[in-house]
């Protein structure tokens, strides 16, 4: 494990694992709208490939990789620093045991070989790293020339992040997250491409407000001075072929 903040980290996943499916910060149970709206944008970004190998970073309870698994063709694996999330990730993915591989990982140095994957993406990891555009480089070192990647991450602009940033260690390093940032560790990182879009503006509850959540999130999109609030900051691009 590289040096940085991953102990940190570690300690606070093994014992927050249990509740990380149904928190104050998640409203409720985690499968919730707008995780459902993370995640399709994520394997829309990354279906150009669809039928290889892809790459997640942060498996955490294996939300994510469920989806993938099946909704796709996708053969997967993931790699998180926490031993307890990657178990509750492999009860969840049991019945797909032959199309998926987790394991322990460190986002600031993974163990893949160079252009190993087809696709590879990141959702609600890198704003826990203590050096951020070392992880983008990581990412963009795995993929294949050519490959897309999608970095799906919380703004802490958005009122319930920046409470969590201020009051949760383990969630201080979403200030190190930004935008424009983004984009600059992605071109230092060699990728092409590059697109940052603002994601939601609302929060995931109550489900029966989706529809005018919906209506709210499209026209928010659409006002320059609200696009700075949003929930998530969704960034795609591709190594260059
Ligand atoms: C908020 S969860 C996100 C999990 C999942 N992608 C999701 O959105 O449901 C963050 C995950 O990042 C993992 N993590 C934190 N630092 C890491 C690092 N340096 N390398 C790999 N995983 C890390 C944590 O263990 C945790 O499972």
């Amino acid at each position: 494990m590289s040096d940085s903040n991953v102990r940190q980290q570690i300690d606070h996943y093994s014992k927050y694992a249990e509740k990380f499916e149904n928190t104050i910060w998640t409203m409720g149970p985690r499968e919730n709208r707008n995780h459902r709206i993370k995640i399709a944008k994520i394997v829309d970004a990354l279906r150009s490939e669809d039928g290889g190998r892809v790459l997640e970073i942060g498996v955490g309870s294996g939300l994510h990789a469920e989806h993938v698994l099946e909704h796709t063709k996708f053969d997967y694996t993931g790699f998180d620093a926490s031993t307890s999330m990657l178990k509750m990730a492999a009860q969840r993915l049991e019945r797909h045991a032959d199309r998926f591989h987790v394991g322990i990982g460190d986002a600031h140095k993974l163990p893949v070989a160079d252009g190993a994957f087809d696709a590879v993406f990141c959702s609600g990891t890198m704003h826990h790293l203590r050096d951020p555009a070392r992880g983008m480089h990581e990412i963009a070192r795995a993929v294949k020339p050519g490959g897309p990647v999608a970095v799906m991450e919380p703004n802490w602009k958005f009122p319930s992040m920046l409470v969590a940033g201020l009051v949760v260690r383990a969630e201080r390093e979403v200030f190190r997250l930004s935008g424009p940032k983004m984009l600059q560790w992605a071109r230092a990182a060699g990728l092409e491409d590059i697109k940052l879009e603002r994601v939601l503006y609302t929060p995931p509850k109550p489900e029966r407000w989706a529809a005018k959540f919906d209506r709210f999130d499209k026209w928010a999109a659409g006002v320059a001075g609200l696009r700075r609030w949003s929930v998530m900051l969704f960034l795609t691009a591709r190594r260059p072929a």
